[in-house]
């Protein structure tokens, strides 16, 4: 089993659990660049269904890649076939190892990435909190403990309510205890990160940081640097846990609510949010964001790691803002 790499060839195992015939997969338009390659749209000749065409999104390594590129998308893959499938996060569906380049074939997501979607459909947003600005928070319904809310909704798909925006946080929450359960840390969780797919479902994507655990500067393929997402310990001490991912779920939170604004608005360098973090500062509540919201958020940037809460908290508790909201 060989993939080619200018000029020449390497063995890669190949697994006849995944493997896929590169002859039912056709490549289209470029949908963007992952964190090693490139990622383009699909089409794939019965690789859910038999005699059903799908859409899929399918990653590659750029023209001029390294060693250590290819290692990566290999390891991307190998992660994603380990994680199982859950409904939250971009799933695994093929991969074509053999005759020709390395092609990784994953769940396409039409409404690409959260940020971006939530720019775009800043127009469509209907301002309906269940509670208006700080302070006159009314008191939660406490019978709605253990309610589950059903995730996505087929109605009104090009409106965003603030319960689209609970139950996009929600689902994200469920998809992060998932990894967890399966003791992955994602090391950049971010709406960026987070893909739109049909009937406002969310799902979790960018299984590709294992590697760069200890490169913690390393730019995004747009150019921005990631550090607004990262918790203390990870910027001090390069420690990435669970816990640190829950601190980046707080951003996201804080992203969603503020429809895809960029954290820390008003700090554009490095060393002045390095600073703000050490005397222990942290974002303001922001506009249309009910109190219990701005409340859990506080709560996944508790400076101490194991202080915060966990994502089976966290589905909990956004469980409950989804519950009663319109
Ligand atoms: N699935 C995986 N990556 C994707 C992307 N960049 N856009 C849409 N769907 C995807």
């Amino acid at each position: 089993t060989t993939t080619q790499k200018g000029g020449q060839e390497y063995d890669l195992p190949t697994d006849l659990n995944w493997e896929f015939s590169r002859e039912k997969l056709q490549l289209g338009a470029y949908l963007g660049e992952g964190a090693f390659g490139e990622v383009k749209l699909g089409t794939a000749d019965g690789i859910i269904e038999k005699g059903i065409v799908s859409t899929v999104a399918v990653k590659t390594l750029k023209k001029q890649h390294s060693d250590a590129e290819l290692v990566d998308l290999i390891s991307e893959m190998e992660t994603m076939k380990a994680l199982g499938k859950h409904v939250n996060i971009i799933n695994l569906l093929g991969c074509c190892t053999t005759g020709g380049e390395l092609l990784v074939i994953m769940e396409f997501a039409e409404n690409g990435n959260l940020r971006d979607y939530l720019r775009n459909n800043r127009h469509h947003f209907l301002y309906e909190t269940p509670n208006k600005g700080p302070g006159n928070s009314p008191p939660l319904a406490p019978q709605t403990i253990g309610f589950d809310p059903v995730i996505g909704t087929t109605e009104e798909d090009d409106v965003v309510s603030f319960k689209d925006l609970m139950s996009f946080a929600y689902q994200v929450a469920r998809g992060m205890e998932y990894l967890v359960q399966k003791k992955y840390v994602h090391r950049d969780l971010a709406a960026r990160n987070v893909l739109v797919s049909t009937h406002k479902i969310v799902k979790i994507a960018d299984f590709g940081m294992t590697r760069f655990a200890n490169d913690y500067y390393r730019k995004k393929s747009d150019g921005r640097v990631p550090v607004k997402w990262m918790a203390p310990e990870t910027l001090f001490y390069r420690m990435y846990t669970t816990h640190s991912d829950v601190w980046s779920y707080g951003i996201l939170l804080w992203e969603i609510v503020t429809l895809g604004g960029t954290p820390y608005p008003s700090m554009p360098d490095v060393s002045k949010l390095l600073e703000f973090l050490k005397e222990g500062r942290r974002m303001g509540q922001p506009p249309n964001c009910p109190t219990e919201l701005y409340l859990i958020m506080r709560d996944c940037w508790i400076e101490k790691p194991e202080g915060r809460p966990t994502f089976s908290d966290l589905v909990e508790d956004i469980g409950r803002i989804l519950s009663i909201a319109s």
